[in-house]
C-alpha cells in the first residue's frame, strides 16, 4: 500500500488516497478544534492517541458486528480505512444530558436520559452544524431514508457495545457523535471515535475525561485521554 496525494484535510485529520482506489490513509494530527473551528490549539501526543484510541474502539465494534471503514493502524499517527462517500450527518446518542442538549432545552446536566434520545446534525461549520430531522434529510437529499435508519440503528447498537465497555472501566458514556458513509452500497462506520467526539465522566467522581476539557479550557486534556485509554488497556507506545 502506498500513500500518494492529500484528499482532504479536516479540523483535526487529513486523507489521503493510496495506490487502491477503495482505501484511503486517516492521519491523526494534534490540532484539536471546537466551537466549529473558533478554538484551534496543538496539543501534544493527541494525534498517536487519538489514532491509537479509535483503532481499539473500531476493532471492538467491528467484532460486535458494526462495520466500521478501519482497516489496519499503520503509524503512530496513521490508520488505513476503506474509501466511503460519506454522508454529511452526525449521529448522536445521549445516555446523560450535558452540552446542546441542556442548552437548547434548559435540561439540568447530569440528568439520566432514558431512554437515550438520539438527535442528527448537518455537517456545516458555516451554519454552526445545525439539527435536522429525516423529513429534512429526505427533502434536501442529503442522504436516502434507508441508509439513515440504518445509521441510526448502528448508533444505537453502538451504545449497547460501549456502555458496557465504558462502564467496565469506571467511565460513564454520556454521550457521543459518530459519521457514516456507504461503501459498495452498504452503510459503513467512518470517521472517528476517540475522546474527542463522545462525553466520558468517571463514573464515582464525574469528572470530565473527554474534549471539554479543551471547550472549558480545564487542562489535563491529553493526560485525561490517556487515562481513559489505559483503564480500557490501550497501549499508546
Ligand atoms: P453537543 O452536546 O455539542 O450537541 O454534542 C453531542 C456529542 O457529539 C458530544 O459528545 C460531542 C459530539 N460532537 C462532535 O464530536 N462534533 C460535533 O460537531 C458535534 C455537534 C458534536
Amino acid at each position: 500500500m502506498e500513500k500518494r496525494e492529500a484528499l482532504y484535510a479536516g479540523k483535526a485529520k487529513s486523507v489521503y488516497t493510496t495506490d487502491d482506489p477503495d482505501r484511503m490513509v486517516m492521519v491523526f494530527r494534534d490540532d484539536t478544534s471546537a466551537f466549529d473551528g473558533k478554538k484551534v490549539e496543538q496539543l501534544d501526543r493527541k494525534g498517536k492517541v487519538n489514532n491509537k484510541f479509535n483503532a481499539f474502539i473500531m476493532q471492538k465494534l467491528e467484532a460486535a458486528g458494526i462495520p466500521t471503514h478501519f482497516e489496519a493502524l499503520l503509524s503512530d499517527t496513521e490508520s488505513l480505512v476503506k474509501r466511503l462517500d460519506m454522508m454529511p450527518i452526525e449521529c448522536v446518542v445521549r445516555n446523560v444530558a450535558a452540552g446542546s442538549l441542556c442548552r437548547r432545552l434548559g435540561i439540568e446536566e447530569g440528568l439520566d436520559l432514558i431512554p437515550p434520545t438520539f438527535e442528527m446534525f448537518l455537517k456545516n461549520d458555516a451554519l454552526g452544524d445545525p439539527m435536522v430531522n429525516e423529513s429534512h434529510i429526505a427533502t434536501f437529499g442529503w442522504a436516502e431514508p434507508e441508509h439513515i435508519e440504518t445509521a441510526k440503528a448502528l448508533t444505537f447498537k453502538t451504545n449497547d457495545v460501549l456502555k458496557t465497555l465504558f462502564d467496565d472501566a469506571g467511565l460513564l458514556l454520556v454521550d457521543y457523535k459518530l459519521e457514516f458513509g456507504l461503501y459498495q452500497g452498504q452503510v459503513v462506520l467512518g470517521d472517528e471515535f476517540s475522546p474527542d467526539g463522545c462525553r466520558l465522566w468517571d463514573k464515582q467522581t464525574r469528572t470530565k475525561m473527554d474534549k471539554d476539557r479543551f471547550r472549558q479550557g480545564l487542562g489535563g486534556v491529553i493526560e485525561a485521554y490517556e487515562e481513559v485509554g489505559h483503564r480500557l488497556g490501550i497501549d499508546f507506545d
